[in-house]
């Protein structure tokens, strides 16, 4: 059985991307597991650091990804999710794929187009249900199709409130929710987690929702004082009790040397390599119910 993680936050550079590639890592390297990772986002950022920069430009010509899957769906067509899986990851331990691997479902910039078009064609048909519902079944009827290959999907959700983050987040039974403590992250998470909680959206009883502290400076006095209260429960945020902090190491890290080009765990994390196998540990005993 495969486990479902949307990584989402309206609010962008939390660091959604960042955290969806240390899972992946972190799953794959301590777990063996088999991880696919959907990148809903037009920005593409977890397609540019599994596979670079000129992978996400030729996939893009070849029309492989969400934006093309789409094109198919908008045009009545079938989306044939698992043709549009690429093996993903920079990573020497994982290139062999024997134990556990990395797959990825691209994104890039035509999917913003995409989704106007998809909006557009649905509004013509004066389609009466919501539109992330409509394109989330959808998605999901092609995920089942496939996910028994895998022990957990990642999903890379855009920044911002539209059909398509709300419809990438309809697919996950968990919500992993990286915020960055700085006062107006802060509020955007809050004023999300009570969007999500809201009934109109039906979500509140289908998904648990786990906030993520990112970009942590135990410098910064304020953060420090917004953690403390935090784990003193005085926000009802249930926060993963470790936050990521802000490092070097991690900046580092997403930025993929090249296709064809790999690099040992140690050599692509450096100091910040324990910072991902703890990540990854906390998130797995909070989505097993004991973090
Ligand atoms: N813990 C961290 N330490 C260092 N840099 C970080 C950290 N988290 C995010 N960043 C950097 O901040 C930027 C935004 O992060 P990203 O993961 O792309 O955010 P999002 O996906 O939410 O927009 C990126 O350049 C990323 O590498
Ligand atoms: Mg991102």
């Amino acid at each position: 059985m495969s486990v479902t993680v949307a990584i989402a936050n309206p609010k962008g550079g939390v660091g959604k991307s960042l955290t969806t590639m240390m899972l992946a890592d972190g799953l794959a390297l301590s777990y063996e597991a088999r991880v696919l990772v959907l990148d809903a986002d037009p920005q593409a950022g977890i397609t540019k650091a599994l596979l670079g920069i000129d992978a996400e430009q030729q996939l893009q010509e070849r029309k492989i990804g969400l934006a093309a899957m789409l094109e198919a769906f908008a045009s009545g067509r079938s989306m044939r999710m698992e043709s549009h899986r690429v093996v993903a990851g920079d990573l020497i331990e994982l290139r062999d794929r024997q134990a556990g691997f990395i797959d990825i479902l691209p994104s890039n910039h035509e999917l913003l187009k995409e989704m106007a078009e998809f909006e557009h064609v649905a509004r013509r048909k004066k389609r009466k249900d919501r539109l992330d519902v409509l394109l989330s079944d959808a998605l999901r009827s092609e995920l089942s199709k496939i996910e028994q290959h895998y022990d957990a999907v990642l999903i890379d959700c855009p920044a911002g409130p539209g059909v398509l983050g709300l419809a990438a987040m309809r697919l996950a039974p968990h919500i992993l929710t990286p915020t960055s403590l700085e006062t107006n992250a802060y509020s955007t998470l809050t004023d999300f987690l009570k969007f999500i909680l809201a009934d109109d959206l039906n979500l509140a009883s289908q998904v648990k929702v786990h906030p993520l502290i990112t970009q942590y400076q135990a410098t910064n006095t304020l953060q420090r004082e917004m953690l403390n209260h935090i784990k003193q429960g005085l926000h009802q945020l249930n926060a993963i009790s470790r936050p990521v902090p802000y490092t070097s190491a991690l900046q580092n890290a997403a930025t993929h040397p090249g296709l064809g080009v790999y690099r040992s765990a140690r050599d692509k994390y450096g100091s910040a390599l324990p910072e991902v196998l703890a990540l990854t540990k906390a998130v797995v005993e909070r989505l097993s119910g004991q973090g």
